[in-house]
């Protein structure tokens, strides 16, 4: 918005319940229109699920455990988003806020890939992510082009669409030619370069040894090809980006654009209304309960927490925030004296996916070379993160180290020097890492989830949940630009 929008319409006031992406986001923008704004925060610091976790950080979660992370100067894990696409907006945010970013590495052909309790040779054997790639589409290459080639498919390729298919097969997969009168022996695919070499092309006459591919039938029994659509998500193919020094530089960002007077730490909302002219909310803070009044209110919190929030909406909208399914999330950083996933095993930054619990080792893609270095030893959701969840921050250690042993050796459990974990579901303000809208209530489409499209009343609902892009710093703040300008849109039309 611009101020000069606002006009003879006044200066309205409104509340921001929530400090999140979506509040924060809200606010800036309502701010930037003259908006006289008051944003309520629950916790001690902006940005919600956006946290950033360094040294000397304590938290207590909902079970009453307390850790304090011991990170060294320098090292930082984010607990929440850790990796920005490059259309989301929220590259914009960071632009005009002036926060630098810098590459986060989603995809790393050198990574790891490990599939335990799987038939055949490749059971519990880590596999660089190239290797596995390259037999895979290697092999399924041969195979289309076998087929292409025997007339298998000439119901649906003319003799000019077969040459071009095998044209684009033998470059996707690296396979052999056409042998002439040998149908088995053409098309093969035969490993190469591309999956790696021992040892590797040098000088003078090393031209390099490509290490030998796996077998078929192995190759698609390990299903490690399963994971290469991963990297083609809409929201996860490279390239990728992080704010330099923690995701959360952008909640700091905000809250220092929005000013230190209308940001409200430790303040719990413990209930809100509509009331004749606007809403009144009701928050406790460390010197008391409090009630502020506005002409408006942005309701940006966890849709399951304001469900248990008294109010005097109706029913059917409370019951719409309570209707949503929520997931699960949880991470550990483990810090490391030595960077050794570079020194020992050359992968700089990118993620080592495996099917245990662990689920996702992110290398971190900040400090390269540096003397330390800190690993998410998990990014899991769902089951693994409960699994991780319900145990104790000293038992999720041991256990991602018994597990990433499997993956690296020994040297997983060497040279720790930190570590923090982090269970969304026993968090303070979130109770949770994201939410779902079960089909049972109509999905997005539903007229629960529409409900909380519009106003009701004076309140207005914002957060990734009331977007496209749920689990996503993206879906908040188009969800909030989204009721600021429905507020606006309500004010100048009086
Ligand atoms: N945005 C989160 C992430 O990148 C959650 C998410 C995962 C969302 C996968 C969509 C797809 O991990």
């Amino acid at each position: 918005l611009k101020k000069s929008d606002l006009g003879r319409h006044g200066r309205k006031t409104v509340i921001v319940m929530g400090g999140g992406i979506a509040g924060l986001t809200a606010a800036y923008e309502l701010l930037k229109g003259g908006y006289d704004v008051t944003v309520l925060e629950g916790r001690g610091r902006p940005g919600g699920r956006n946290w950033t976790v360094r040294g000397g950080d304590t938290y207590t979660d909902l079970k009453g455990q307390t850790q304090t992370a011991t990170f060294s100067k320098g090292q930082y894990m984010n607990a929440g988003p850790g990796r920005i696409p490059q259309m989301h907006v929220t590259l914009d945010y960071c632009k005009e806020l002036g926060v630098p970013i810098e590459v986060f590495t989603n995809q790393n052909a050198d990574a790891f890939l490990y599939r335990e309790n799987v038939p055949g040779a490749l059971n519990g054997v880590p596999v660089r992510q190239r290797a596995a790639k390259a037999d895979a589409y290697g092999y399924t290459a041969e195979l289309l082009a076998k087929a292409t080639d025997q007339g298998s498919l000439d119901q649906y390729l003319t003799a000019e669409d077969k040459e071009r298919l095998l044209t684009y097969l033998r470059s996707f997969g690296a396979i052999g030619n056409r042998v002439a009168g040998d149908p088995a022996a053409s098309f093969k695919y035969n490993g190469g370069g591309r999956r790696g070499y021992a040892p590797q092309p040098g000088a003078g006459l090393e031209a390099g040894t490509p290490i030998p591919q796996y077998a078929m039938s192995d190759l698609f029994a390990s299903t490690l090809g399963n994971y290469f659509s991963f990297e083609m998500g809409f929201d996860q193919a490279m390239m990728m980006y992080q704010p330099v020094g923690g995701m959360d530089r952008i909640a700091y960002a905000f809250a220092k654009a929005i000013g230190g007077g209308r940001l409200r730490y430790n303040a719990q909302i413990v209930e809100y209304n509509n009331t004749a002219d606007g809403v009144e909310v009701v928050y406790t803070t460390p010197s008391g309960t409090k009630k502020a009044v506005a002409d408006f209110a942005i309701n940006a919190m966890p849709p399951h927490i304001a469900a248990k929030i008294k109010s005097n909406l109706p029913t059917a909208v409370v019951t719409a925030l309570g209707s949503v399914s929520v997931t699960n999330a949880g991470k550990i950083g483990i810090e490391y004296n030595r960077r050794w996933w570079e020194e020992d095993f050359r992968i700089y930054g990118g993620i080592t996916n495996a099917n245990t619990n662990l689920a996702n080792m992110w290398h971190p893609s900040y400090g390269y070379h540096s003397d330390r270095g800190t690993m998410i030893g998990y990014y899991n959701t769902g089951g693994n993160a409960n699994f991780y969840g319900n145990l104790t921050p000293p038992q999720r250690l041991a256990e991602a180290v018994t597990q990433g042993k499997k993956i690296f050796g020994d040297v997983y459990g060497q040279g720790i020097t930190a570590s923090f974990s982090q269970d969304w579901a026993s968090t303070p303000f979130s109770e949770g890492a994201w939410v779902g809208w079960p089909g049972a209530v109509g999905g997005q489409t539903g007229a629960g989830y529409r409900s909380l499209l519009e106003a009701t009343g004076n309140v207005y609902f914002a957060g990734d949940h009331l977007s496209h892009a749920i689990a996503w710093q993206h879906g908040a703040m188009v969800s909030a630009r989204v009721a600021v300008e429905s507020i606006h849109a309500r004010v100048t039309a009086a």
